[in-house]
C-alpha cells in the first residue's frame, strides 16, 4: 500500500475523547516524549483536543493544547496528520468523526472495538480508498500487542484457531468467585466498587465486549472480512459458585473464552464460559488480565497475556499505532488489503466434539441419578466424573445439585439427553451446560 500522505516530517495529531484512555495517551506522550523522539527521530505534537466537557477535572495536563468544541472540526483540521478517536460507541459521533477524518485524508487511530466490529469493513475500505491508515491496536485486549503480532510477526503462518480471555471484567469476576468463595452478585459488586465493572455491566458480563474483540481477531488470523453478527454469545451471568467449586473439584477453572476456529466449510466464532484444565497456562490468568493463544502452522502455539484494559496499558497500544504512522508503515490495516480478503463464511459443521460439564437439580429420591445415567448410556455418552454436592448448601429437601463431567461426546447427544430428562420431568429448571475447552 502506498500512502500519498506518507509522513516524513514531524507528526501532528488530534485527540477526540478524553476519558481514561485519552488521558493515558496524553500522559504517555508527555512523560516519554524524549524517548519517543529519540526512537522516531521526529516529534509527535498534539495540535488539538476535543471532548464533551472542557472544564472537567482531568488526570492529565491539557493547558497547552488547542481545544476544539466540535470533534468534526478537529477531524477535518489541516493542522493534523493523525486523528485519534477515543470517544467510543458503535456509531453516532464516533463513526461520523472517523469517516470524516478518513475522507479528509487523515490517518485514524481508534480504541473503539464496537465500531470496528460493526463497521470495520466499510471503514477500512474507505481508508484504503483514501490511502490512509486505520489502526486499532487498542481496540483488542488493552495493552497486549496482539493486532501487530497477527498482522506482522505471524503473518506468514496459517492459523486454524485463536482463542483467549478477552474481557477483564468477566475474568476478574470469575477468578474472584473462585479465590474468595463468593457468588456472582457479590463478585460483580466488588468489581464495580474497584472500578473494573460499569454501573450497567451487561455489555461486559453478557459477552458482547469479548465478541467485538473476537470478530477483529478472527479477521486478522484468517484473512476474512470482519463478521460480528455470526458470533454465538453467552455471558457469565449463569455461572454460580456451585459451578466454580464443582469445576475445581474436577481439576478445572471456569473462564469466559472467545474462540474462533477455521473448519473445512468456514469459521466458527463463539464467546462462552468454558472449563479449562487448572494445569493450563490460560487457567492461570487471573483478575483483569487478558490472554490470547494463537496456533500457527510454523511457529506453533503462542500465548500472550497482560493487562486487557485501563488507562495506561490501552494508551500504550494507541501510541504503538502512532509509531506505525510515524514510521510510514505500509502494512495493510487488517494484514492484507481488504479486497484480497475472503468474505467471512460461517461453518456449516454443526457437530461439536467435546467433553461437557453439566449441573442439574434432581429430585432427592432413589433412582434420580440412575435415570440420568441410563439416558446418557442410551445416547452413548460415557461419564468421566459424577458427584452430588454433599455440603447440604444447595440441596433443598426435595432436590440435590448433581454435577457430571462427560467423556468426549457431541453437543447433539448432550442436548438429546437433556431433552429426554426434561420431558420425563426428572430435573428442576434448566441444567447448566459448560463446554470443556482443550487447552
Ligand atoms: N471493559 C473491558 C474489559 C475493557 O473489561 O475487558 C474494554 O474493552
Amino acid at each position: 500500500m502506498n500512502h500519498d500522505n506518507n509522513v516524513t516530517k514531524d507528526l501532528n495529531i488530534g485527540i477526540a475523547g478524553l476519558g481514561n484512555v485519552g488521558e493515558g495517551v496524553i500522559n504517555l506522550l508527555q512523560e516519554n516524549s524524549e524517548l519517543i523522539e529519540k526512537k522516531l527521530q521526529k516529534k509527535i505534537t498534539i495540535k488539538g483536543i476535543s471532548a464533551k466537557n472542557k472544564g472537567k477535572q482531568r488526570n492529565c495536563n491539557i493547558d497547552s493544547y488547542t481545544w476544539y468544541e466540535n470533534p468534526l472540526e478537529l477531524a477535518r483540521s489541516k493542522e493534523i496528520d493523525v486523528f485519534i478517536e477515543l470517544i467510543g460507541g458503535e456509531d453516532g459521533i464516533a463513526l461520523e468523526v472517523t469517516q470524516t477524518a478518513i475522507e479528509s485524508g487523515k490517518h485514524v487511530i481508534t480504541a473503539n472495538k464496537a465500531m470496528i466490529a460493526n463497521h470495520g469493513n466499510f471503514l477500512i475500505e474507505l481508508a484504503e480508498k483514501n490511502k490512509t491508515l486505520l489502526l486499532f491496536e487498542a481496540a483488542v485486549a488493552g495493552g497486549i500487542p496482539i493486532v501487530k503480532l497477527l498482522k506482522e510477526s505471524l503473518s506468514s503462518n496459517s492459523i486454524t484457531k485463536i482463542y483467549g480471555i478477552l474481557n477483564g471484567t468477566c475474568n476478574y469476576i470469575l477468578s474472584s468467585m473462585e479465590n474468595n468463595s463468593i457468588g456472582f452478585d457479590a463478585s460483580l459488586k466488588e468489581a464495580q466498587r474497584l472500578g473494573y465493572a460499569e454501573a450497567d455491566p451487561s455489555f461486559d458480563v453478557g459477552g458482547f465486549d469479548a465478541a467485538h474483540k473476537l470478530s477483529i481477531l478472527s479477521s486478522l488470523a484468517f484473512g476474512t472480512t470482519i463478521d460480528f453478527s455470526s458470533i454465538h454469545i453467552e455471558g457469565i451471568e449463569k455461572i454460580s459458585l456451585d459451578d466454580i467449586q464443582a469445576a475445581k473439584e474436577n481439576g478445572y477453572k471456569i473462564r469466559l473464552l472467545g474462540i474462533s476456529e477455521k473448519k473445512l466449510s468456514g469459521i466458527r466464532q463463539y464467546v462462552e464460559p468454558c472449563l479449562v484444565s487448572d494445569k493450563s497456562l490460560i487457567s492461570s490468568i487471573d483478575g483483569v488480565n487478558n490472554a490470547i493463544v494463537v496456533d500457527g502452522n510454523f511457529v506453533g502455539e503462542i500465548t500472550i497475556s497482560g493487562l486487557g484494559a485501563g488507562s495506561n496499558p490501552t494508551a500504550s497500544s494507541v501510541v504503538a499505532d502512532i509509531f506505525d504512522v510515524a514510521n510510514n508503515s505500509t502494512v495493510s490495516n487488517l494484514g492484507m488489503p481488504i479486497h484480497r480478503m475472503k468474505d467471512f463464511k460461517i461453518t456449516e459443521e454443526v457437530i461439536d466434539n467435546n467433553q461437557y460439564y453439566i449441573r442439574m437439580l434432581l429430585p432427592n429420591i432413589a433412582g434420580s441419578i440412575a435415570n440420568v445415567t441410563k439416558s446418557m448410556a442410551d445416547h452413548n455418552i460415557s461419564l468421566s466424573a459424577i458427584n452430588q454436592r454433599s455440603d447440604g448448601k444447595n440441596n433443598t429437601n426435595d432436590y440435590a445439585s448433581v454435577t457430571i463431567v462427560t467423556d468426549v461426546t457431541t453437543n447433539i447427544s448432550v442436548n438429546k439427553v437433556l431433552d429426554q430428562i426434561a420431558k420425563n420431568g426428572q430435573v428442576k429448571g434448566l441444567p447448566t451446560i459448560i463446554k470443556i475447552q482443550q487447552t
